[in-house]
């Protein structure tokens, strides 16, 4: 039995898409008015999920947390110190064997493959919710993974927040619009317009993979030498063609441009997690693409425009103007982390990846 892994929205269909966010909207009302659903309680009850974080995280690693909890099952974390897994033995062999003209034990001890790690953790869990600097990492590890791997987060996608987005989105905006088909129930979010400034990054993809899949239309602003990597965009292209109606992606050099018309306004850190020795660099080309209220007046935001971000939130994309505004939705999107990583695990583990 090969386990169904979250590795990307790409993942998903349109349909599934929606069943997660539907489904974690759902979670939500049923837990704060007091009940948990029959369903969800005790599901994971005497089940380990092990979490593998070699980054830091606040959201992810509390609400992956919080989600187990609920559950009933034993969320287990592994910070990057905490276990074996490191640069692959057999690449320290060689270095040592460069350098020493001998390899070095010790070194080679506290330094495992991907391919160990994987066989050997997946054997004493039901899930695996993985944190990691290269895509080719979480890729490799679901190929030998016993049990369903969730990425909490790769250089290249981002799945669990893209799911409480499109909760934080539905939340804000589905009550007030008038579906444009009403045969299948969809989250009802066709036609809005998303603008993105900033860096084009991991949490952009998945969003605009779901963006596309959910018939909403994405304007990417980015400087000049920072736009969508080619491959990614087809990616991108490639998953929004099972939609019921694609939403439209667009890209440009201008904030201003990219804001026109926004329903919402969303970015995330201009450096992100690895890429630190490009902070001074990256900073001075994205000089311009702050978020300001003067940037959406310009630009010609809608009137009730939305401000979004993942967090954790740097100072240089976001003026406080807006991140501490009635617009701004930063704090329920947070919350909504939880509620999506309770969906993420019904349908991943509990339902062994038949998500309806
Ligand atoms: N948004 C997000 O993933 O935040 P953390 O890095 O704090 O988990
Ligand atoms: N793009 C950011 C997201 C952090 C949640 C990073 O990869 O560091």
């Amino acid at each position: 039995f090969a386990p169904r892994h979250l590795l990307s929205i790409a993942d998903l269909t349109s349909a599934e898409l929606t069943s997660l966010v539907r489904n974690a909207e759902s979670h939500k009302r049923a837990v704060k008015s007091g009940s948990v659903p029959a369903s969800l309680f005790g599901a994971l009850t005497g089940k380990t999920v092990a979490m593998t974080f070699n980054k830091r995280s606040t959201r992810t690693r509390v609400s992956t947390e919080a989600a187990v909890a609920t559950l009933g099952g034993h969320p287990m974390f592994l910070g990057k110190d905490d276990i074996q897994l490191g640069v692959p033995s057999h690449t320290y062999r060689k270095h040592q064997l460069q350098t020493h003209g001998r390899p070095d034990l010790t070194v080679m001890q506290v330094n495992e493959s991907l391919y160990d790690t994987s066989t050997v953790i997946s054997s004493m869990v039901a899930a695996w919710v993985m944190r990691c600097g290269p895509h080719s990492d979480i890729v490799q590890v679901s190929k030998t993974s016993s049990v369903p791997i969730i990425n909490a987060l790769s250089d290249d996608f981002h799945p669990m927040q893209t799911v409480a987005d499109f909760l934080t989105i539905k939340e804000a905006f589905s009550s007030s619009r008038t579906p444009q088909r009403s045969t299948t129930p969809g989250l009802g979010l066709e036609g809005l317009k998303i603008a993105w400034v900033g860096d084009a990054n991991n949490v952009l993809f998945d969003l605009a993979i779901a963006a596309l899949k959910l018939g909403v239309d994405l304007s990417v602003a980015t400087p000049k030498g920072y736009e969508i990597p080619q491959r990614m965009k087809e990616i991108i292209q490639e998953s929004g063609k099972d939609a019921r109606l694609q939403g439209k992606l667009t890209e440009t050099n201008l904030p201003e441009e990219a804001v026109k018309d926004a329903d919402i306004l969303v970015t995330d850190t201009w450096v992100s997690m690895g890429q630190e020795a490009e902070a001074k660099k990256k900073i001075k080309a994205f000089e311009g693409f702050q978020i300001t209220n003067a940037l959406a007046e310009r630009g010609g935001a809608k009137p009730g425009w939305k401000f979004m971000h993942c967090l954790p939130r740097h100072p240089e994309e976001v003026a406080d103007e807006v991140f501490y505004s009635p617009r701004s939705l930063v704090f329920p999107e947070a919350e909504n982390r939880l509620w999506a990583a309770i969906s993420i695990l019904e349908g991943f583990v509990m339902n062994k990846g038949k998500i309806v």
